[in-house]
């Protein structure tokens, strides 16, 4: 039994880490998080009253209390997931950006350096950080990104994620500290913010939204359903080499029409144009849920594609996806379907699915 501390675990993929070792492992687990507009402890409902569970609300950033957290709690483990994650806000407002995630990953490191250091000798303490496949910038129709592909970010989303990397390596190479990094491809599951592209689609179409697609929506992303990736994580940090970094994709190349055109499908059999009664309900004038898909400006710097060579951690660790995309993709609208009120309660507030990251004159790729 082990202490893992958990930075950011009221987000999405934190939320999911926290589910799956309250319910899959006896390790104690304490979740700092600031609780942004991302942060929703509806999401840990189900493990919130649990004795091994505790939540702090706290800013990464704060140097004072994530030392006094470290000296308290004595972790085993960090996964440092706490972030601003999403590129569009990221092209509106960097700022944020850069002191979360870089800043606030320069203050973990910090504070977990002091704390190990004073460990004995023969500790197994682990800093794990979780990290995005957008570090290593955009790919054309072939090729697929490996450890050893060089970082050359688009976004300040990106670029700030590809900056904390660089630093958590650095703590590595400079002072000794024991590490782990794992690079990972679009997620996609339960209690994901519906501003990112599968729910903002699924609750748009259920409403009968306009589906707005960025630019010829012909970019390719890698799917992972997030359990899968909660699993890898575990996976890496318990069982991976300490210095070494982990790409983790699901070998589920789509463009982003693909995704939207089987969302539609699923949709369509899941809650019928007439069918069942509904929260909301679509227009009536229209027959398919297709027909609501609107191609809108692209977004700024937009990366073409990104595909994960998997096979590092798949050969030492083992690791393989459990979900296809068709069973991950059904799962999801399902749960969507199912809780409504998780997504009202997310988006009350300032956020109502409007367009964001839009800069005058400035569309698409750099070409
Ligand atoms: P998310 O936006 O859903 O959640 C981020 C969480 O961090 C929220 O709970 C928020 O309240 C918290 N947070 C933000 N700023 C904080 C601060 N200053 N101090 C403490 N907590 C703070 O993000 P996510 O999709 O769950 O992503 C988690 C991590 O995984 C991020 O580091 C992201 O870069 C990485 N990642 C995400 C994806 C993806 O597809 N979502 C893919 C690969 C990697
Ligand atoms: P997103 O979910 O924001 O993830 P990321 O930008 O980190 O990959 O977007 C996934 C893809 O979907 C990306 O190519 C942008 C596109 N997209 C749309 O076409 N429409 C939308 O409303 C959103 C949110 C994204």
């Amino acid at each position: 039994m082990s202490n893992f501390f958990i930075t950011g675990g009221a987000g999405f993929i934190g939320s999911a880490v926290i589910r799956f070792l309250i319910k899959e492992t006896d390790h104690q687990v304490l979740n700092l998080d600031k609780l942004t507009y991302a942060g929703n402890l509806e999401s840990l409902a189900s493990v919130a009253q649990n004795q091994r569970y505790q939540f702090l609300q706290a800013d990464v950033c704060d140097q004072g209390l994530v030392s006094q957290v470290f000296e308290d709690f004595q972790p085993d483990v960090v996964m440092h997931l706490a972030a601003e994650s999403h590129v569009d806000r990221s092209i509106d407002g960097p700022t944020d950006f850069i002191q979360t995630n870089i800043v606030g990953t320069s203050v973990m490191l910090e504070c977990a350096r002091k704390y190990w250091k004073q460990l004995p000798s023969d500790n197994r303490f682990r800093f794990h950080h979780i990290s995005t496949d957008e570090v290593y910038g955009s790919l054309d129709d072939t090729g697929l990104f490996t450890e050893e592909t060089a970082y050359d970010p688009s976004s300040p989303y990106s670029a700030s994620k590809a900056s904390s990397d660089h630093l958590v390596r650095a703590w590595h190479r400079t002072y000794g500290l024991p590490v782990l990094i794992t690079n990972c491809s679009n997620n996609y599951g339960p209690y994901q913010f519906p501003e990112k592209l599968i729910p903002l689609m699924i609750l748009n179409a259920f409403e009968g939204k306009p589906l707005p697609v960025y630019g010829s929506g012909q970019q390719i992303r890698d799917w992972l359903h997030v359990e899968d990736h909660a699993r890898a994580i575990y996976k890496v940090v318990t069982e991976g080499e300490v210095g070494q970094t982990y790409n983790i994709g699901g070998h589920n190349e789509k463009t982003n029409l693909e995704v939207v055109h089987a969302l539609c499908d699923i949709l369509l059999e899941l809650a019928p144009w007439n069918g069942s009664p509904r929260a909301f309900g679509p227009r009536d004038d229209v027959g398919s849920y297709k027909e609501l898909i609107t191609y809108v400006a692209d977004r700024p710097g937009h990366d073409l594609r990104y595909a994960i060579d998997a096979s590092k951690i798949q050969k030492d660790l083992g690791w393989v996806p459990q979900e296809t995309f068709e069973t991950g993709l059904r799962k999801t609208v399902e749960w969507y379907l199912n809780n409504f009120e998780w997504c009202q309660h997310v988006q009350d507030g300032s956020y109502q699915r409007q367009r964001l990251g839009v800069i005058e004159g400035k569309q698409g790729a750099v070409e």
